[in-house]
């Protein structure tokens, strides 16, 4: 299990991966200049700070959080970037959100649904509450990858693993997968639901920094596997997943990865 530092430092490392395709959901969302919104779930602030360069100098950005840890270093990262006047962050349960009704253009949640203690229908039903008539509502989230190029075998038997599944677990109903998020958009009473699946990905030679991004991405996606495995298969895991092996997969000549994130979105109700 990770701490707060260690959540903080891998979430940093990861981002050259992750940003290119939160700037394409910010771009496909077509936040208005000037608008106000709220990240919900904001963790480090990478999301926030994106959306605040979206919504311009006359925008501004509401980052909203449990962990003060998190909220202390997205607003370093706001000093940092000069963005500190159009993102504020604060600490708040995502479930109740401290805000009067329609108090916002459009609110979103990143990498957030589907994980304890984070309901998403009552997340939903939070979120449309809080934004204005015809506002937007957007979630989105890590959907797929292919990270194991030639192990296909290995890779669905990671992405089999408790960690690797999380945070849907083995039992609970099909309708509460993130991917089902169509229905909780319908009954959250939001109108016109849809779905965007976009790509981001990696090939060699990869710089330092996509190399680390990769790291932590794999600690990320299957933390604590081992356990699982059949020993064979913990070999082959530890031989190509770990950097530390001379045959670590993202150091190969030929290496190639992709992921997709699903993003959600409606309309509430006029
Ligand atoms: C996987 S992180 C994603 C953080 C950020 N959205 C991003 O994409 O980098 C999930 C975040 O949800 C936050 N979270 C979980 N439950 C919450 C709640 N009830 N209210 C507010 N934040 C919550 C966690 O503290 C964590 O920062």
């Amino acid at each position: 299990m990770l701490d707060i530092d260690q959540l903080i430092e891998m979430t940093v490392a990861s981002d050259p991966l992750r940003v290119p395709v939160l700037r394409s959901a910010i771009r496909a969302l077509g936040f208005a200049p000037g608008s106000r919104g709220l990240d919900a779930g904001c963790g480090a602030g990478s999301p926030g700070l994106l959306l605040a360069e979206a919504v311009g100098p006359g925008g501004h950005v509401t980052g909203l959080d449990l962990l003060p840890e998190l909220l202390a270093h997205a607003g370093n990262s706001a000093d940092q970037a000069s963005l500190s006047a159009r993102v504020s962050f604060l600490a708040g349960d995502a479930n109740r959100l401290p805000f009067e009704d329609h108090s916002f253009d459009w609110a979103w949640s990143a990498d957030c649904i589907g994980y304890a203690p984070l309901g998403t229908l009552p997340l939903l039903r939070e979120l449309a509450r809080v934004v204005r008539l015809g506002g937007r509502v957007a979630i989105l989230a890590w959907s797929s990858e292919t990270l194991l190029p030639g192990h296909p075998q290995l890779e669905a038997g990671l992405n089999a693993t408790s960690a690797g599944m999380a945070p849907f677990v083995a039992g609970s109903r099909p309708e509460s997968h993130f991917l089902r998020s169509l229905g909780w958009f319908r009954a959250a009473g939001l109108e016109q639901p849809a779905a965007l699946t976009l790509a981001g990905g990696a090939h060699a030679p990869l710089t330092d920094e996509m190399r680390r991004a990769l790291v932590a991405l794999f600690q990320m996606r299957w933390p604590g596997v081992e356990p699982e495995l059949a020993p064979e298969e913990r070999a082959e895991y530890r031989r190509l997943c770990l950097p530390s092996s001379p045959d670590f997969i993202a150091d190969g000549p030929d290496y190639y990865a992709f992921f997709t994130y699903s993003l959600f979105h409606g309309r509430v109700r006029h």
